[in-house]
């Protein structure tokens, strides 16, 4: 491990790579839940495919969602961004844009089904006449689209919901499929899953700290702010994904961007954000498909802003969109859950959030 003399590699070895202190750690098994991931991604999928008949491709796809529950459209925003005739919206809101019609389908995903958000979004798609499909584990939006004959998804229940990503976001995939809006997503799928597999195997919390880069990539982020970059569309939903499970589990504060708008800003601000020197730690997540243009963009950025932070590249894996920007995905899931661990902190719960709600329903 470079730049760790010795009592701190047997600290870090000590904290990652016991199995007892993790479990101590992580009494929920979080780390247990992200390697699961493919699986997932796999049941969820299947369920999807069972969704019933084809409505008419849409003029407009809306995915609504908070948190957990969003990320699963922020991604396939990116997967579809220039492959299908209808635009993607993620709605993160309570209200819905003016223009939603009969015309369009809407996704309402809520882990919990009980997000008062995706809840009134959810009426408004209804009174809005679009056709809507819900993804839920249960609550009062599994009660609704019981209710309203509208048709859902059931996602196993239990999970905390950003673990439950690959049940979120399969069943939109699947549907799609199923449908006949969007070629080729049965065989990324196929691969997602075999190369998540594998990545979870080398990435896995078994893997010692001397052979794990995403055990490395924990302890360079040790008490510093992570600055996580995306280099295109693919992979924008996945330096958000990283930010906010860097939030949720680790406990941090984090921020994220995306090339080439930073450049249009952000970049000046790197004048003074090197001080002091130390603070900030940028990770890059690169992709084998970036544009010559964006890759020559980000190094003329490290000559002329970056200089004085920590700078980390992680690579995407696989051939195709989503095993690209799923192992991303990955790799920032189990970063977050070391460092929870090096944070001395359980990555599994989400006290503010929790007390926000309790607060807001009372
Ligand atoms: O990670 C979390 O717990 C949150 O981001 C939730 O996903 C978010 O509050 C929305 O809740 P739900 O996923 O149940 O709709």
């Amino acid at each position: 491990m470079p730049g760790l003399d010795l009592e701190e590699i047997a600290i870090v070895s000590y904290v990652l790579d016991d199995a007892g202190r993790r479990s101590a750690l992580d009494p929920q098994d979080m780390v247990g839940l992200v390697v699961r991931t493919p699986e997932f991604l796999r049941e969820g999928w299947e369920l999807g495919l069972h969704l019933g008949s084809p409505p008419p491709p849409p003029r407009h796809l809306l995915v609504l969602g908070m948190g957990g529950s969003g990320i699963g459209g922020d991604l396939l925003r990116g997967l579809l961004y220039d492959r299908v005739g209808f635009p993607v919206t993620v709605v993160k809101d309570y209200s819905l844009p003016a223009w939603v019609g009969p015309q369009d389908v809407v996704f309402a995903c809520s882990y919990s089904g009980n997000t008062e958000e995706t809840l009134s979004a959810y009426e408004a798609a209804g009174r809005a006449g679009a056709r809507r499909v819900a993804v839920t584990s249960g609550g009062q939006l599994a009660d609704r689209a019981r209710a309203e004959g509208v048709p859902w998804v059931r996602i196993p229940p239990g999970l905390p919901p950003r673990a439950a990503l690959g049940y979120l976001l399969g069943p939109m995939l699947g549907a799609l499929h199923r449908w006949g809006w969007t070629e080729g997503l049965e065989e990324e799928v196929g691969e997602a899953v075999a190369v998540l597999r594998e990545l979870s195997a080398r990435w896995g919390p078994e893997v010692p700290t001397a052979d794990n880069p995403a055990k490395q990539l924990a302890r360079a982020l040790v008490g510093r702010l992570p600055v996580v970059y995306a280099t295109s569309r693919l992979s924008e939903a996945a330096a958000l994904r990283w930010k906010t499970q860097l939030n949720e589990n680790s406990k941090v504060y984090a921020t994220w961007n995306v090339f080439p708008e930073l450049n249009h800003n952000e970049t000046v601000g790197w004048a003074l954000a090197g001080q002091p020197e130390g603070l900030l730690e940028v990770v890059v997540l690169r992709d084998p498909e970036d544009p010559p243009r964006l890759v020559r963009r980000l190094e003329i950025t490290r000559e002329v802003a970056l200089g004085a932070a920590g700078l980390h590249e992680v690579w995407a894996h696989g051939h195709g969109r989503l095993s690209r920007v799923l192992s991303l995905v990955l790799f920032g899931d189990l970063v977050s859950v070391y460092l929870a661990y090096l944070n001395e902190v359980d990555p599994t719960p989400v006290a503010a959030i929790d007390e926000l709600k309790r607060r807001l329903e009372s």
